[in-house]
């Protein structure tokens, strides 16, 4: 029998509230947050199927039930996905554990935050010619203090790991990029019903066993979209180019894309790239320069301008406005000339 090219099941985990996303998330799990005017997990799910994943187990702890009315069954992305939902939180491995009973075979793990473009078939390769129990992508980072260091030997065993190194103690600039392949059996170490990790929890305790754990060097696209400065950075890199997303087609380098229904002022400039969706009023003489994403029903009166701006749903931007890289959540306001320059503003709770 052939062993295909991918694993057949991935879990994507969904769980902590965002923290270093508030309050911009506030009432919304962070992987709803809009990418290009589409929820981000929705980019995450397009991106495993483009690899040849079409059953993926979504690992819920947050807000479980505003993510399954969205996803469903998941048949609108062409897919079939499955729930895993916790009570209260159980960490990175408890959550893939709380998902054991639809793991019968060697299984993707990816963090849901995270947007890359990691070859899966040949990380899947990679973990077969090793024979690995567990295969951890490694990403490099110019500073990796902030971030889970994997030190591996010059066959890419894992030596040890290191989390969070002060400056002069960094072994390697290659960080744990959250996308794991996993053997099922490593699932019989992680305790059920409990708050346990993976990054300091599983994976140390299979090298203490001796267990063959590898990491897996790639050196493609790797963002993890947990701060404001890193989700305006997605939005902006997809919009320009700079990195595809397997759920989005037809862009072109500074196109500007409007719904039918949208209305922009004769006078108003727009320098694209740029999405315009439904409902959208642009005033007089308004000045937009791409990227910029603008969600359903936004209005930006005369004169405003733009610049590496993502709105979501029903933003007002007042007159003579100036905004350069905010991000501004659902039905947010901006009064009349203000300028915001680096800016969150939070949605409008209703
Ligand atoms: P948050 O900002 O709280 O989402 O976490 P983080 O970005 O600091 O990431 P962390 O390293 O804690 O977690 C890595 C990934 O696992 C993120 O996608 C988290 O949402 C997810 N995760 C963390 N803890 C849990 C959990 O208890 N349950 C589930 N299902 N997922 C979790």
């Amino acid at each position: 029998m052939r062993s295909s090219a991918v694993p057949q099941k991935a879990v994507i985990l969904v769980g902590g509230e965002g923290t270093r996303l508030r309050p911009l998330t506030n009432g919304i799990p962070k992987p709803m947050m809009p990418v290009l005017n589409r929820p981000f997990l929705e980019h995450t799910i397009a991106y495993l199927r483009q690899c040849g994943i079409d059953f993926t187990i979504l690992a819920l702890s947050y807000l479980p039930e505003v993510i399954q009315a969205h996803f469903g069954d998941g048949s609108k992305l062409g897919v079939q996905l499955a729930y895993a939902v916790e009570h209260s939180p159980l960490g990175t491995a408890g959550a893939v554990k709380n998902a054991e009973r639809y793991l019968d075979s060697t299984f993707v793990v990816l963090n849901g935050d995270i947007f890359t473009n990691l070859d899966l078939a040949d990380m899947f390769a990679f973990h077969r010619r090793k024979g690995a129990k567990a295969t951890i992508a490694l990403t490099y980072v110019d500073n990796p203090c902030a971030f889970g260091v994997v030190e591996t030997d010059d066959v890419g065993r894992v030596r040890r790991f290191v989390e969070k190194p002060k400056p002069d103690q960094v072994p390697s600039n290659w960080i744990n990029a959250g996308i794991y392949i996993l053997e099922p059996e490593t699932l019989e170490h992680v305790p059920a019903d409990r708050h346990y990790m993976f990054e300091n929890g599983l994976f140390p305790l299979l090298l203490e066993l001796g267990e063959p754990v590898y990491g897996y060097r790639f050196r493609g696209y790797w963002l993890d979209m947990g701060t404001p400065e890193k989700y305006l950075c997605l939005n902006c890199d997809l919009l320009s180019l700079k990195e595809k997303s397997a759920l989005i087609s037809g862009l072109s380098k500074d196109g500007i894309y409007c719904d039918g229904d949208v209305t922009i002022h004769p006078s108003a400039q727009i320098v694209g790239p740029a999405i315009i969706a439904s409902r959208c009023q642009i005033g007089r003489k308004v000045h937009i320069k791409g990227p910029v994403v603008m969600g359903p029903g936004c209005s930006i009166a005369d004169e405003a301008s733009l610049e590496e701006v993502v709105l979501w749903r029903g933003v007002n931007i007042g007159a003579g406005a100036i905004l350069k890289q905010c991000v501004i959540g659902d039905e947010a306001e901006v009064e009349a000339r203000a300028q915001l320059i680096n800016r969150v503003l939070p949605p409008r709770l209703s």
